[in-house]
C-alpha cells in the first residue's frame, strides 16, 4: 500500500517543532528537521474510524464544553514548549470526555515535559514525542508542578520537585499525589490528503482532541477573528496546537478546523482560532498530527489513584512550626486574646479582615432576603448542579515556593465559579489572575496575608484579567503605583529567545486584553444566609481557623471543635450535605493547596466548624462587557 506521506511530507511530519514561530520574524535561524528518525506509536486496539459527522465542536457538544482552560507558553517568560503544550491539552481534553465533563477538570502539567521529558525542553519538541514520554513515565497535574516557561534547557532541570512538589519554608514532594498516563498514541496516517482530512476528523470526533503541527506566519500571530486563511503557501512546520473540533461556516459554507493555541486568552478568539480545512493551509493536513488516549484511572472506585513514592525524603519540620510550637505553649497560658490574634497571624495565616463585613456595594436584593428556609435544597453541590460540574481550575497557592495568598485564591476563584454558573457557555474554564491581585497589592494584601472583601472591592473598581494575562508565581514584589498604567505587571507578553537562567528575557506590557469586573459585594454570616447566597448565585469565601490537623487532612466529613476559632485562612464554600449515616450535616470547600490535598483539592467541613460560619465575603460577577 503505497501512501501518501513518505517522500517530501514525511519530512515535515518529521519536523521537531519548534515553536519558532519569532525565529523567522528574527532571521535566527531555522527549525529543526530531523530526517529518518522512527515515529514513536503504541497502538494495541483498532483506530475508531467509522464515518464522522459533517461538524464536531468539543467546546460545544449539546451546549456542554468538554475542554479544559486556557494556557500561555510565553509567560512567566518566552518559551517554546507549544509541543508540550499541545500534547498536554490535549489529553487534559480528552481525561475531561472520558469522564463526561464530571468534576474535577484534570489539568495535565506541561513543566514536566520540557523539564522531564523528551525534546529541548523551551527551545522545542514534538507532541508525538510527549506523548510516548507519558505513556512510558506519566505525568502530574499543575497543582503538582506549575508551569514556569523555563525547562531542562535553560534553568529547570528534571528533578522530584518538577514532577510534584509543594512549598513551606522549603519545597518537598507530597506524599502522595495523582499521576497520569498515556495509553495508546501515534500519528495520524492518511492515504491521501482527504484521507488525512477525513482521519483527523474522525479521530477528533471518536475520542477527543490531537495535537498538530502548522507553519506560524506573521498574520497568524497577528490574527484576531475570523476564519484564518493563509496567502503566503508556508507548510513549513514550527509550531504545535491542539484541534479540538471540525465545522463549517454557516454563511459561508468554509470548512474549517477549530483550534486551540497556547498564546493567552488575548490572543484569537479568546486564544482559539479557526483555520480553514481541506488545504493543507499552514501545512495542517500534511501529516503531522498525533493522538493518544489516556489510562483509565478513575472508572475503578477501588483503585488507588494516588501514587505512593518509595524513595520519599523525609521532611524537617520548617521553622516556623518550631515557632509555633513554642507560641502555643507561651499563649496557652495567657487570656489577651488579642496578643493570641496577632501571633497566630505570625504563623501562616493568610487571612487578614481589613473591611468591616459590613462595607459593601449592594445594588439588588440580596437572597438572604428572598429565599424562603423552605425553598432550600437538603444538599447543594455547585461541581454536579443538573449534571453539570460549575468548578474553575483547581490550584496550589505554596508553589513555585510559599506564599499566604489564600485570601486572594478563594476569594479569585469563588468570583470565577460565580462567572461560569452565570453564564457556562460565555464564561467556561475562566482563570482569572492572582498574580495580578498581588503585584498590584490590589487589596492591600500579598504573601503575607489579606482580605477578600478589599479584594471584591477592588475588582469591583479595577477589574481581574485572565489568568494568561499574569500566571501566578507566589511573588508580592510590585506595588499599586506600578498599575496605575500599562505595566508588564498587569498583564505581559513575551518572544524569542527564551531566556539564559537569570534573565528575565524579552517582555513587554501587553494593553489590549479584557478585564473581568465584581458588580456587589458584600459580607455574610450564619448557616441560613451562607445556604441562600450559595444556592442561589455560587460559591462564597469564608475565613476559617486552619489548624495542623486540618493541614493533614486526606479526606471524609473533618470535625474539629476549636472553640473560639481564630480565623487565619480563607476557602471557598461551594454547597453543603448531610452524612445518611451519622446525621453530620457538612460544607463543601474548595482549598488552595493542591489536588493532592484532601478530596482532590477539596473538602467537607462538619457545620459549625474551624469558625467557618463567622466571617464569609461573596461577590457577584459583572456580565456586561
Ligand atoms: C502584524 O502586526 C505588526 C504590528 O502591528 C505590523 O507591523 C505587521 O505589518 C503586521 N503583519 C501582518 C502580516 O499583518
Ligand atoms: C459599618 O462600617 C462602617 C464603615 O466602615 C463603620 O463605621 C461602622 O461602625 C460599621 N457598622 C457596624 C455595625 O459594624
Ligand atoms: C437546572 O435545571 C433546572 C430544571 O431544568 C433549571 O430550572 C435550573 O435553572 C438549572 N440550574 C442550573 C444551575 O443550570
Amino acid at each position: 500500500m503505497t501512501k501518501f506521506l513518505p517522500s517530501s511530507i514525511l519530512v515535515a511530519a518529521l519536523v521537531l517543532a519548534q515553536c519558532a514561530q519569532s525565529l523567522k520574524l528574527y532571521n535566527q535561524g531555522h527549525a529543526t528537521r530531523i530526517q529518518g528518525k522512527p515515529r514513536p506509536s503504541h497502538v494495541t486496539g483498532p483506530l475508531p474510524r467509522a464515518k464522522p459527522p459533517p461538524q464536531w465542536l468539543w467546546n460545544d457538544v449539546n451546549g456542554k464544553n468538554y475542554l479544559t482552560v486556557s494556557r500561555n507558553q510565553h509567560l512567566p517568560t518566552y518559551c517554546g514548549s507549544c509541543w508540550a503544550h499541545a500534547a498536554t491539552s490535549s489529553l487534559s481534553d480528552r481525561i475531561k470526555i472520558q469522564r463526561k465533563a464530571a468534576w474535577p477538570d484534570i489539568n495535565i502539567s506541561p513543566q514536566v515535559l520540557i523539564s522531564c521529558g523528551p525534546g529541548d525542553g523551551c527551545h522545542g519538541g514534538d507532541a508525538a514525542e510527549a506523548n510516548m514520554y507519558m505513556h512510558e513515565s506519566g505525568v502530574t497535574d499543575e497543582t503538582c508542578s506549575i508551569y514556569r516557561a523555563r525547562g531542562k534547557d535553560n534553568g529547570l532541570v528534571c528533578s522530584k520537585n518538577e514532577i510534584c512538589s509543594t512549598c513551606e519554608a522549603t519545597c518537598y514532594q507530597p506524599k502522595h499525589f495523582y499521576k497520569y498516563r498515556v495509553d495508546q498514541y501515534a500519528d495520524i496516517e492518511g492515504l491521501s490528503r482527504a484521507d488525512q482530512e477525513l482521519n483527523m476528523m474522525a479521530e477528533i470526533y471518536h475520542r477527543g482532541p490531537i495535537s498538530c503541527g502548522i507553519a506560524v506566519t506573521e498574520a497568524l500571530i497577528n490574527h484576531t477573528s475570523g476564519i484564518f486563511h493563509d496567502k503566503t503557501g508556508d507548510i513549513g512546520i514550527d509550531h504545535d496546537i491542539s484541534v479540538v473540533g471540525y465545522g463549517v461556516d454557516a454563511d459561508t459554507q468554509e470548512k474549517y478546523w477549530l483550534i486551540r493555541n497556547s498564546w493567552g486568552t488575548y490572543w484569537g478568539e479568546e486564544g482559539f482560532f479557526r483555520l480553514i480545512r481541506g488545504i493543507n493551509n499552514l501545512g495542517i493536513e500534511g501529516g503531522s498530527c498525533a493522538w493518544a488516549t489516556p489510562v483509565d484511572t478513575w472508572s475503578n472506585a477501588a483503585v488507588e489513584r494516588k501514587e505512593v513514592l518509595t524513595n520519599e525524603i523525609t521532611m524537617k519540620k520548617p521553622l516556623w512550626h518550631q515557632f509555633w510550637t513554642i507560641v502555643e505553649e507561651f499563649v496557652a497560658n495567657t487570656e489577651d486574646t488579642h496578643l493570641y490574634r496577632r501571633l497566630q497571624l505570625l504563623r501562616n495565616g493568610c487571612k487578614r479582615r481589613v473591611l468591616d463585613l459590613n462595607e459593601s456595594r449592594i445594588l439588588s436584593p440580596r437572597p438572604q432576603e428572598y429565599v424562603a428556609d423552605e425553598d432550600l435544597p437538603q444538599d447543594w453541590d455547585w461541581r454536579n448542579v443538573n449534571e453539570t460540574n460549575f468548578m474553575s481550575w483547581s490550584v496550589n497557592q505554596h508553589t513555585p515556593q510559599y506564599c499566604g495568598s489564600c485570601w486572594a485564591q478563594a476569594g479569585v476563584s469563588s468570583l470565577a465559579d460565580r462567572f461560569i454558573i452565570a453564564d457556562p457557555k460565555a464564561y467556561a474554564n475562566l482563570a482569572l489572575s492572582v498574580q495580578y491581585i498581588l503585584n498590584c497589592r490590589g487589596a492591600g494584601g500579598d504573601c503575607h496575608g489579606g482580605d477578600a472583601l478589599q479584594l471584591y472591592k477592588f475588582i469591583n473598581q479595577n477589574g481581574i484579567p485572565h489568568v494568561t494575562c499574569q500566571p501566578y508565581d507566589a511573588n508580592d514584589d510590585g506595588s499599586l503605583d506600578d498599575c496605575t498604567k500599562p505595566n508588564k505587571l498587569i498583564c505581559k507578553d513575551c518572544t524569542w529567545p527564551p531566556p539564559k537562567l537569570g534573565e528575565e528575557g524579552k517582555c513587554w506590557a501587553k494593553e489590549k486584553f479584557r478585564r473581568y469586573f465584581a458588580e456587589e459585594f458584600g459580607g455574610i454570616t450564619g448557616t441560613q444566609d451562607m445556604k441562600k447566597e450559595i444556592f442561589q448565585r455560587g460559591p462564597i469565601t469564608c475565613g476559617i481557623q486552619a489548624t495542623d490537623r486540618f493541614l493533614k487532612y486526606q479526606g471524609g466529613i473533618y470535625h474539629e471543635d476549636v472553640g473560639q476559632a481564630v480565623l487565619n485562612h480563607d476557602i471557598s464554600i461551594l454547597g453543603w450535605g448531610k452524612d445518611a449515616a451519622s446525621g453530620v450535616e457538612y460544607w463543601i470547600g474548595r482549598n488552595s493547596w493542591g489536588t493532592f490535598w484532601g478530596e482532590q483539592g477539596f473538602f467537607r467541613l462538619q457545620m459549625g466548624d474551624l469558625g467557618v460560619e463567622d466571617n464569609c465575603v461573596w461577590a457577584t460577577p459583572s456580565l456586561k462587557h
